[in-house]
């Protein structure tokens, strides 16, 4: 038989083939919310048995057998309280006037905590939602799969995912640079881009990245930079395993060992902070588990809400630090970067010694206290781009909300299990009294508060970073995102690891993670928090705990 022909033949026998072997290309259908009634169809215009599907696509389809499109790219935020059902008479105060009057502009850290703990959760929020702009009708489109699997890096749909990808030995593209790989540069960079009109005249330019949003300031185009390399690490280790395996199953291989590293570092490190460990063992979003976690519920919708993504996880945006200090090896402060200054420029981490400093500020710097303090530059100067003043991204978020059409805070008081304010007094049960009459000032009925606002206001949950609303929330998004992935990295079956392989996985860290591919020789354990000599010293990188790749070599019963 000549080979040539085998693809075909096999397409024949199996049209939804998806395991990715020498020399087959998974077959992944991609669709948009437009093209949903062929969604069922593969290319070849055969039906798609989504069960067949080894590796999860990009844009999220087939990850639920039921309803193949949920969760996918293109699709309405899922909600919790329909779009207008409860219609606001009154006239509301402006976006601008509420944040002025009650998110001052003051920084305070947040003790114990590092920037990394807020940069890491903007990879998340960008990994499981990005609304379609502009608004488009009453129930609002989300660009990105809401499933966590590191979309930013591998893109939303398969021809994002192409454009990055090498097609050879499974890498990602990349420019190397001083020693150091970062992803291409774009020819034209744009504002669709996320890149800024104000640029040096020295070639300065934006990434080409699987989500253009990677581009929006210099710490999170690190953390993207960290997890490209760390595909690519993983690839090259592969490879070298298993040097049978062609591009495509060593890049599968590589993305699911990646998605999953993500995964256990956002649900078992990043969190247990925002959510309390405890409460989300309770609550069985994680748990206390050596073995396989077996609860995928396919009533599950992993969607993304649109009450977490327009207002409940914005609240983070309290964390975020004005300055982006530059810190070198002996922990001291070089000089820092004004945030505003680089919206929409990354490329100042390649410039001298910057993307060292600027991995070490992120491990060492304290970010910002979560409250209802906002620094000066995301409230005063955001998006500037070279003019003295800039908007304020508090009141874009309240705007937001309200575009969206999201019900009041006092209705999702109500689908918490709290009361339903009659007067606003009745906040008081969870809101500062003196906040309380601010909102009376502001508002002129209970039901007007925007969700937004009352959210971000309520004292926290002991042991948590919300307050009983945007907690709920969360908690709710969190729980789907978990158990409505049918690909989620704690299964067991064809579609996870063995055990063994788990427990490597259980081994990541985001510190480790960053000792590997930003060039660090030492680290606290936990990057999220600072180091303290008695529960978080500095480590030596080769002291951390690491993912056995050895593991996945195959054997020859495997292959
Ligand atoms: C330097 C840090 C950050 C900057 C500059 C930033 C800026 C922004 C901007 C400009 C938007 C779009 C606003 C709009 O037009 O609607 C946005 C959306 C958002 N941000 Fe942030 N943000 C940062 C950090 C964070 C953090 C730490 C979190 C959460 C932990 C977060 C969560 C979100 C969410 C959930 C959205 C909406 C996503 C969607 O479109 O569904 N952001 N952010």
């Amino acid at each position: 038989m000549e080979y040539k022909h085998l693809p075909l033949i096999v397409l024949v026998l199996t049209p939804a083939l998806v395991v990715a072997q020498c020399p087959f290309a998974p077959k992944f259908k991609e669709i948009g919310r437009e093209q949903h009634q062929e969604s069922d169809k593969s290319e070849s215009g055969e039906e798609l048995d989504c069960s067949k599907l080894l590796y999860r696509t990009y844009n999220g389809y087939c990850n639920n057998l039921k309803k193949p499109d949920r969760g996918t790219t293109n699709s309405y935020y899922a909600r919790l309280i329909p779009a207008g059902e409860y219609r606001k008479e009154s006239t509301l105060p402006t976006a601008a006037n509420v944040s002025k009057k009650l998110y001052i502009d003051i920084s305070i850290t947040e003790k114990d905590y590092t920037l990394a703990s807020m940069q890491y959760g903007q990879f998340i929020a960008h990994d499981i939602s990005n609304r379609m702009m502009p608004a488009n009708g009453i129930r609002q489109i989300t660009k990105a799969s809401s499933y966590l699997d590191l979309s930013p890096i591998y893109g939303n749909d398969k021809e994002a995912a192409d454009s990055v990808r090498l097609f050879k030995g499974g890498l990602l593209k990349t420019e190397t640079k001083h020693g150091q790989e970062f992803p291409e540069s774009l020819k034209k960079p744009t504002v669709e881009d996320n890149c800024s009109d104000v640029r040096d005249p020295d070639g300065e330019s934006c990434y080409a990245v699987g989500d253009t949003r990677s581009n929006q300031n210099p710490q999170l185009a690190l953390i993207h930079i960290v997890w490209m390399r760390e595909h690519n690490r993983i690839a090259r280790v592969l490879s070298s395993l298993n040097p049978e395996w062609c591009d495509e199953k060593v890049f599968q291989e590589a993305r699911k060992i990646n998605i999953a590293q993500h995964q256990h570092i956002a649900f078992y490190q990043y969190l247990p902070i925002v959510l309390g460990k405890q409460k989300m063992i309770e609550k069985k979003i994680i748990y206390d588990a050596d073995g396989y976690v077996d609860d995928y519920d396919e009533n599950a919708d992993a969607t993304a809400l649109d009450e977490h993504g327009t207002a409940a996880f914005r609240y983070y945006h309290t964390q975020i630090a004005g300055h982006l200090k530059l810190i070198n090896d002996t922990q001291h402060s070089t000089g820092a970067l004004r945030i505003s200054d680089y919206i929409g420029r990354p490329q100042i981490i390649e410039k001298s010694d910057n993307f060292h400093l600027l991995t070490i500020g992120l491990t060492l710097q304290e970010a910002m206290g979560v409250d209802r303090y906002h620094d000066e530059e995301i409230t005063k100067y955001m998006f500037k781009e070279g003019h003295e003043f800039g908007e304020d991204l508090k009141a874009i978020d309240i705007r937001r909300g309200r575009e969206h059409l999201l019900a009041p805070y006092n209705a999702y008081r109500k689908l918490c299990g709290m009361k339903q304010a009659q007067e606003f007094s009745d906040f008081k049960d969870v809101i500062d009294p003196e906040l309380v009459n601010s909102l009376n000032g502001l508002y002129h009925h209970p039901d007007d508060v925007d969700l937004t606002v009352g959210g971000s206001l309520e004292t926290h949950v002991p042991g948590t970073w919300a307050g009983p609303t945007f907690h709920c929330i969360l908690m709710k998004q969190f729980y789907n995102t978990r158990v409505g992935d049918r690909y989620w990295y704690e299964h067991s079956g064809e579609l996870g690891f063995t055990l063994e392989q788990l427990k490597e996985i259980r081994k990541s860290s985001l510190a480790k993670i960053m000792c590997e591919n930003a060039k660090l020789s030492k680290i606290q354990k936990d990057a999220f928090y600072l180091p303290d000599s008695e529960n978080n010293p500095v480590t030596d990188c080769e002291q951390l705990p690491s993912v056995n790749l050895n593991l996945w070599k195959e054997t020859k019963s495997e292959a």
